[in-house]
């Protein structure tokens, strides 16, 4: 029998990693379902991707260029947890699509390489998580090799980030003399080791009470003085860790280990038992009215944070995936978006470690996938009711801006409707401008246009260019009709709209941008815009 949906939505934790570029996400992602016993082997997230490369032959840009695009999620069980991983693009080009993929997270690992600290990357990400109150558990990887000072770091992180941070662990020594962690809450010491030549599976790393006797074949007296003597200290330099100010978002727990020898990647699991949150109750208009929808509410809801195209090549589907926010999801439902469209879910699939597979139910802080025909699009809600209508998942203003034009200008209404539904998808984003008839794309980073590209002459059989145009910048607009306007006769030429006809600012450049703002004080200029479906 199922259990109450109170505890099975309590057992949920649903995190994402957030990390810049080689500081060891995959490493993590791998050890983490490694040590969750969701693999065997190390080795299997990049052959996974491997293999999911030379399958996606539409897609040669990720073989080509040896990243991944797609992002996805991999549910686990740890004790009595059910762990969903929501993994994100490594390549900040992507950046984007790890926004909207955190808005679906109750929590995120951050991920800091121990000799580089903070880097630009983890901040932009952590901003993302502020701005959602997202709370940050901090893993500080490769203690193996040449470290900064533990102070140093933490010190960082109080500084960049404006956050409390509290060590759970204090390490004694990096690289070559990183002999292992004391664990502040019990005073016990962990071990670390390097695996001997031709070990493979689960490295154990054995913990035994600092003051103990076993620790004498583990530490040598004077490396135990000093361990010991840094412990009490830092005990008195440091706030005590409280559960309710890392989920409020103030203060973040900090681990130090090293992903790739496997060293505190059990505890982080069991500091994502213990501490993260279960599923957040959610922001929503239910019926219109403004309310915090809790997980535990029996009507099911949930919201589209990203579609998944071509999984299956062979198919050309898209696969909705969907965050439940709400109520015990059974396989056969019908739902309903904000807008009134209807769908039978009737192949829901959830991704158990490595593989997909159908599911009969699901709980709120699961992710399932819904396989459509492009009826859901990013940012849809979906309900039982249809009156069930979340806000957040947002719109960056993008950082550069190209004119689209199809070679056979016969094609030009197949070009929008390629480009409208790659935008509803998320791919790249489209305005119009109210002048003329361009069609101008916008995107974060040039590999989204690649992606573009590859996909129009694939799925729509169109061979498009890019021009330059002469916009550089923009921004969403909002104000009252009035003033609207009077915006709009004085800018004629930079007023477009987005997907959703919302108005927007197009400027040559942020100089242009600032200028026309200053002059018109009384239109609000945005570069984030949150739809609400
Ligand atoms: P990313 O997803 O954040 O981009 O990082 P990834 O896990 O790919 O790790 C980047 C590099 O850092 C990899 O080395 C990986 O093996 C290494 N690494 C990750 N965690 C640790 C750790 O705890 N200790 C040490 N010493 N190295 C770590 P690479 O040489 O670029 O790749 P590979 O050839 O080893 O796969």
């Amino acid at each position: 029998m199922t259990s109450p949906l109170s505890v099975q939505t309590a057992r949920r934790r649903t995190f994402a990693i957030i990390s810049h570029p080689d500081a060891g996400k995959t490493t993590l992602t791998e050890n983490l379902l490694l040590a969750g016993g969701a693999i065997r082997e190390a080795g299997a997230v990049r052959a996974r991707g491997e293999r999911r490369r030379t399958r996606s032959d539409w897609m040669n840009i990720e073989k080509e260029r040896g990243i991944s695009v797609s992002a996805s999620v991999m549910t686990f069980e740890f004790g009595d947890c059910i762990i969903n991983l929501l993994d994100t693009p490594g390549h900040e080009d992507f950046s984007e699509d790890t926004y909207r993929t955190l808005t679906a997270a109750d929590s995120a690992v951050m991920v800091l390489d121990a000799a580089k600290g903070i880097e630009p990357q983890t901040l932009k990400l952590f901003e993302v998580c502020r701005l959602r109150d997202i709370p940050i558990l901090t893993f500080i990887n490769k203690m193996d090799r040449e470290a900064q000072e533990p102070e140093a770091i933490l010190d960082e992180v109080a500084q960049k980030l404006a956050l409390d941070p509290v060590p759970l662990f204090w390490p004694q020594g990096s690289g070559d003399r990183f002999r292992g962690v004391v664990d502040l809450r019990t005073n016990d010491f962990i071990a670390f080791r390097r695996p001997k030549a031709g070990e493979t599976g689960p490295l154990e790393h054995v913990r035994t009470p600092l003051d103990g006797y076993a620790i004498a074949g583990i530490l040598t007296p004077a490396e135990q003085d000093e361990i010991t003597g840094m412990a009490e200290l830092v005990a008195d330099s440091y706030p005590a860790f409280d559960v309710a100010s890392y989920r409020e978002g103030h203060m973040t727990p900090v681990l130090f280990g090293s992903a790739l020898r496997q060293f505190g990647v059990t505890e982080l699991l069991e500091a994502l038992r213990d501490y993260a949150p279960s599923p957040r109750p959610q922001k929503a208009l239910v019926k219109e009215t403004a309310t915090t929808l809790p997980a535990e509410t029996d009507e099911v809801s949930g919201f589209v944070f990203k579609i998944q195209a071509n999984m299956d090549p062979n198919h050309r589907d898209r696969v909705a995936m969907v965050r439940l926010a709400s109520g015990q999801f059974k396989r056969g439902m019908r739902l309903k978006t904000g807008s009134g469209k209807q769908i039978g879910v009737h192949n829901p699939m959830m991704f158990v470690g490595q593989d997909r597979e159908l599911t009969d139910e699901a709980f709120a802080g699961d992710v399932i996938g819904v396989p459509n025909h492009g009826v859901l699009r990013v940012g849809d809600s979906l309900s039982e009711s249809g009156t069930v209508r979340f806000s957040g998942i947002p719109n960056f203003a993008p950082e550069i801006l190209r004119r689209v034009l199809v070679k056979d200008p016969l094609k030009s209404k197949h070009l929008r409707k390629a480009l409208t539904a790659l935008a509803e998808e998320g791919v790249t984003q489209l305005f119009t401008p109210e002048m003329g008839s361009d069609m101008i794309v916008g995107a974060v980073g040039p590999l989204q246009f690649d992606v573009l590209v590859e996909r129009i002459a694939a799925e729509y059989g169109l061979e498009v260019v890019f021009e330059p145009c002469p916009f550089n910048a923009v921004r969403w607009i909002d104000g009252t009709a009035a003033a609207l306007d009077s915006f709009a006769n004085r800018n004629k030429s930079g007023i477009a709209r987005d997907l959703d006809e919302a108005l927007v600012f197009l400027g040559k450049n942020a100089w242009e941008l600032g200028y026309v703002a200053d002059r018109h004080p009384d239109v609000k200029f945005t570069h984030i815009r949150e739809r609400v479906v």
